[in-house]
């Protein structure tokens, strides 16, 4: 990719406070890129408001606003094309990718999942590691491809589950370690400037 201030987008479906984490530090200087866009599939995501606090373009429309998943998709590449996006930052985007995206942005795409992946992947990776009764669990960033969470691991991290932990103070230990992992991958990642 060359030595020029990557181009980011964030796609995210929700809360964002992953894109929170990783706004504050691009803000900070810790990442060498700039936040272009955000991007929503749910138009009432607090992600949004977040992004309207840190003055970052933001837009969202809904898949069934469209007669398929590769027209939504299309018009997303449309709109990430149009802001020259070098890489996609998933947030909470709660949503499998989809070819047209994933031949766009090859190895351009990465997402955190609140698991040790491979154990745990899907939408539940935190209670099913709280309810399987692992000691372990914590946190994977990963590139995506086409399947659910089984993209190349990029980095991890460990969350204890210790035993007075219930399935919230877990819930709040793996989110804390996320917004400390994630921007500090990306910032490896992106500041190599490959
Ligand atoms: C995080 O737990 C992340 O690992 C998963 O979705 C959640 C998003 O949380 N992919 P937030 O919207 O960033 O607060």
């Amino acid at each position: 990719m060359g030595n020029s201030l990557k181009r980011v987008a964030v796609l995210a479906s929700g809360n964002g406070s992953n894109f929170e984490a990783i706004i504050q530090a691009v803000e900070e200087g810790r990442i060498n890129c700039s936040v272009e866009l955000v991007f929503s599939d749910k138009p009432d995501a607090y992600v949004l408001e977040r992004a309207k606090n840190h003055k970052i373009p933001f837009t969202s429309f809904m898949i069934k606003d469209f007669s398929s998943k590769l027209e939504y998709e299309q018009e997303l590449l449309r709109i990430l094309k149009e802001n020259q996006t070098d890489i996609l930052i998933l947030a909470g985007y709660m949503r499998l990718i989809g070819n047209e995206l994933l031949e766009a942005f090859p190895q351009r795409i990465i997402n955190i999942h609140p698991s040790l992946l491979p154990s745990f992947p899907g939408l539940h990776g935190i209670e099913d590691a709280f309810n399987y009764g692992v000691k372990y669990t914590g946190v994977t960033v990963h590139y995506v491809d086409s399947g659910i969470d089984t993209g190349k691991i990029i980095n991890q991290a460990v969350v204890d589950i210790a035993p007075d932990d219930d399935l919230e103070s877990l819930e709040a230990k793996i989110h804390q370690t996320e917004h400390i992992i994630y921007p500090d991958t990306l910032a490896k990642l992106i500041n190599k400037g490959e």
